[in-house]
């Protein structure tokens, strides 16, 4: 499904694309891995809560609420990285 040219599928294929190189290359400076399924997962908690709130991305588009709904949808997947 799509919106607005947005994916929004609970899936690690749709996920990926809502982080931006910018976000990607910034966020490895800090150690988290934002184009790894793996790493996203693992830190997946903290990262809705901030995205959900805007905080992140520091200095970028804030998500939409349904980015940040699919997110939270793909998080609670029983296999997120399948
Ligand atoms: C565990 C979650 C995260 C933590 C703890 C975190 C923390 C940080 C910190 C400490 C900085 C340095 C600037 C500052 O001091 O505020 C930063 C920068 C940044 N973060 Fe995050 N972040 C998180 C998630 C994300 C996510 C999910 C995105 C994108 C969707 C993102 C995008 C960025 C960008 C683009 C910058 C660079 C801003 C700039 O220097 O222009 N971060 N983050």
């Amino acid at each position: 499904m799509e919106q607005n040219g947005i994916c929004l599928d609970p899936t690690w294929a749709c996920i990926s694309k809502y982080f931006t190189p910018k976000d990607i290359s910034c966020m490895a400076r800090y150690g988290l891995a934002l184009d790894q399924c793996a790493s996203v997962l693992e830190n997946a908690g903290e990262i809705y809560e901030r995205v959900l709130s805007g905080n992140m991305p520091k200095g970028g588009t804030r998500w939409t609420p349904e980015m940040c709904a699919n997110f939270k949808a793909w998080m609670e997947t029983p296999n997120p990285c399948a």
